[in-house]
């Protein structure tokens, strides 16, 4: 049998019970041995809904537990910087939830702790486990769209519910460190380089304080990338890499469904759709890749797939987004 990594689940958030818990039970290098609550009763009860072994009513508690190699953070924005520390401070390897810092300097901290603790930190942006990343990557390898010009893309969902953490401006709330952060990173990722400099036109929502949308314009070395982020418009997400010969159009770049085929479609012809070849990515559970992933860095102490130094990346992209919207122009990513 593989040897498995024994996690431990801070919280009883959403995405953790929706969607990771479940995946990394799939896994084969993951196994989901403890949550925590504030409220144990919660933490029981999750723990019964998955058949997860223990469950304890603070999140310190689960820290001290000698059983667990490896926490998986889905707080609030705001709390991923000090329960990272905490969490690394008590010998746990972490994986933490996107956006994992918004500052510079916290990022350099956890840098330097990850360094001194000797573990694995990554940051759970589960796009960079989906196959279709690599897939799209070899299409640019292989030099099928000509010279890529630009990007564009989107990423966006309804709420407005004032008791969701989007929406507390103190949380760190907002489109941008919720959805528009994934049309970053995926550019960052596909064309491996950094931004220079970006414009953000946002929309302030009056009640709670948040981008509710905004349009970015970022400049990286050999391209451009345009989208749209809101956390108040349709559901909608897309991405399209224009070449001088033809176009890669993702139609799911953020949640391709776990049990489907995920398609990549390049078209090329004056109205886009004269010839349209497709690539077919069989279905896969990003989640579950991201657990496995992470365990394996572990377990042959190897690379995290999305290392500390994203979030450092992130972060100063992040300070110039504040900085953009601050002056209503142009910030230098530095
Ligand atoms: N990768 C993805 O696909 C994805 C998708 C959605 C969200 N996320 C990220 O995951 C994180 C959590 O998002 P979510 O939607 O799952 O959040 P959520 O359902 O609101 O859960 C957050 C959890 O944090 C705990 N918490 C601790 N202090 C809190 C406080 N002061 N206020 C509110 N909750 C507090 C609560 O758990 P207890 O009551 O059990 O202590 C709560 O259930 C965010 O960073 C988000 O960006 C990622």
């Amino acid at each position: 049998m593989e040897k498995k990594i024994n996690w431990g689940i801070l919280s009883t958030a959403q995405i953790g019970l929706n969607k990771i818990i479940p995946a990394m039970q799939k896994g084969k290098y993951s196994n989901v041995y403890a949550i925590c609550s504030r409220d144990l009763k919660k933490a029981r009860a999750a723990a019964e809904q998955f058949g997860i072994p223990k469950a304890y009513g603070s999140y310190e508690e689960l820290l001290e537990d000698d059983d667990i190699q490896a926490v998986y953070i889905p707080l609030p924005n705001h709390l991923h910087y000090e329960w990272t520390v905490k969490a690394m401070k008590a010998g746990k390897h972490v994986l933490c939830e996107k956006p994992l810092v918004l500052s510079v300097k916290e990022a350099e901290k956890l840098i330097a702790l990850r360094d001194s603790c000797g573990v694995k930190a990554g940051e759970a942006f589960m796009v960079a486990s989906h196959p279709q990343w690599s897939g799209v990557k070899r299409l640019f390898k292989d030099g099928t769209i000509g010279t890529l010009r630009t990007i564009q893309g989107g990423f966006c969902f309804y709420t407005d519910d004032p008791a969701n953490i989007r929406n507390i401006k103190e949380f760190g709330g907002g489109a941008i460190f919720d959805v528009g952060c994934y049309p970053l990173m995926v550019s960052r990722m596909i064309l491996g380089e950094e931004p220079v400099r970006l414009l953000v036109n946002a929309d302030i929502d009056p009640r709670f304080g948040t981008d509710r949308s905004a349009s970015l314009i970022v400049e990286f070395p050999s391209c451009t990338l345009s989208y749209v982020t809101s956390t108040q418009m349709a559901p909608f997400q897309h991405m399209s890499f224009i070449g001088t010969e033809r176009v890669i159009d993702i139609p799911q770049p953020f949640n391709p469904p776990s049990d489907e085929k995920t398609r990549i479609f390049v078209t090329e012809g004056a109205l886009g759709y004269e010839e349209t070849s497709e690539i077919v990515i069989p279905p896969c559970d990003h989640y579950t890749l991201q657990g496995d992933e992470f365990s394996k860095a572990i377990l042959e102490d190897t690379k995290e797939t999305v290392p500390l130094e994203n979030a450092l990346a992130m972060a100063r992209v992040y300070e110039a987004v504040v900085r953009s919207i601050t002056v209503h122009g142009w910030a230098d990513v530095q």
